[in-house]
């Protein structure tokens, strides 16, 4: 992997570099300079704003707006990505489309490198007829291709899995699993939140079903910004229980029941959308469009393999798997007591987490420089 030269940092545009070696793009991304001013835009529309016109003059818009730019890094078309709360209640919208107890196919495959949120909703689905299949990690860092295609089957209702796992950055082969699911006429919906603004995402092409996420992790932006991915042809046959008024074709007509889904992404909507944190995105969104998601994903191979390659080097165990093709962007080294290396490192102005069984997790993301990169190897050395 060559050093891309032209690569712009935008260091300047992101105030906390100024206070560490920040590795930490898996939880939450640095927060950008130009989101203050995004925020006083929010305040003072609120201000001015003296009747229920902020809806209609840009409120309403705004989250069909911030969806569009959204499913574009996801490489879906305009009209896929209705914003959620947070990427747990786009997987409880997508779960409120089955019926689990009508229907023989009621198989739900997660794995186990998946985010809690995954398991728990699913398990939630047992209590209506769901049969709900952990496909199995025997190292804890990748979960071979072949269980998870075998566990697929003509009963299975839906393949809900990580692309990329917050435990182990293990990122799956998407397309080999969608056929598999298609050709058995199951759906498949990958949680893109590790992935989403450090992989390149290909949900047209892929055909693939849902996607979930957020955006305070890779795509620098503030919390409560979760969004849903639906296939453009499936949204109109879906109908997600999980609801509410905004959800409805004439939402402001306050209609007398039945429901009446509008036809538009918009029906996985539920309430009021969170405006500030739809202000909260725009700079990070700007930020990570200008600079373009394969050259993002060019510089975390580069680095990502530095690290991995200083760490084996050195005998330490590396809790991520070793192929570029099989990886995300972040690292995971382990160390005996994770919660005091974190300490001890911090002290030393290296920015990093680390989560049970899994060691440290560390994040190189655009804006760090290779020297933080190497510094903070060197000063994790002098600690291990
Ligand atoms: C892969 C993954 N999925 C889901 C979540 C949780 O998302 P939310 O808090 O928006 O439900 C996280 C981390 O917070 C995550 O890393």
């Amino acid at each position: 992997m060559e050093l891309d030269t032209t690569l712009d940092r935008r260091r300047e545009e992101f105030p906390t570099l100024a206070s560490g070696i920040h590795l930490l793009s898996h939880s939450l991304g640095p927060v950008p300079r130009k989101a203050r001013e995004s925020m006083l835009a929010y305040y003072d529309a609120w201000e001015h704003h003296t009747s229920e016109d902020a809806w209609a003059t840009s409120w309403w818009e705004m989250s069909a707006q911030v969806g569009d730019r959204i499913a574009n890094i996801l490489g879906g078309d305009a009209g896929s990505v209705q914003i959620q709360p947070n990427a747990s209640i786009a997987l409880s919208s997508i779960a409120s489309c089955f019926d689990f107890s009508a229907d023989e196919r009621n198989k739900i495959i997660t794995t186990a490198l998946d985010f809690p949120s995954m398991q728990y909703v699913w398990d939630a689905q047992a209590t209506i007829g769901a049969a709900v299949e952990v496909v199995h990690s025997d190292d804890g860092i990748s979960v071979p291709l072949d269980h998870i295609l075998e566990a697929i089957d003509d009963t299975t209702c839906l393949v809900a899995l990580s692309h990329v796992s917050f435990r182990s950055s293990y990122r799956v082969d998407v397309e080999a699993i969608v056929e598999r699911a298609h050709r058995h006429g199951a759906r498949v919906l990958l949680d893109v939140y590790q992935s989403a603004g450090a992989v390149e995402l290909h949900a047209s092409e892929w055909e693939v079903d849902f996607l979930i996420g957020g955006t305070i992790k890779w795509l620098c932006g503030g919390p409560a910004c979760g969004y849903l991915y639906v296939r453009p042809d499936l949204q109109k046959d879906l109908q997600p229980r999980l609801t509410g008024w905004v959800a409805h074709a004439a939402p402001f007509d306050f209609a007398q029941p039945p429901m009446r889904y509008t036809d538009s992404v918009r029906r996985f909507a539920q309430g009021t959308p969170s405006i500030p944190a739809l202000y909260s995105v725009l700079p990070g969104l700007q930020i990570i469009e200008e600079v373009g998601v394969k050259r993002i994903r060019h510089e975390s191979e580069r680095r990502t393999e530095f690290m991995i390659d200083f760490a084996l080097e050195r005998g330490w165990k590396v809790n991520s798997p070793r192929d570029v093709n099989q990886r995300g962007g972040s690292v995971m080294i382990y160390v005996e007591d994770g919660p005091a290396m974190v300490r001890h490192l911090a002290e030393r102005k290296v920015f990093v987490d680390c989560r049970p069984g899994v060691g440290l997790r560390m994040s190189p993301h655009f804006f760090n420089t290779d020297e933080e990169v190497r510094d903070a190897m060197e000063i994790l050395a002098e600690f291990i």
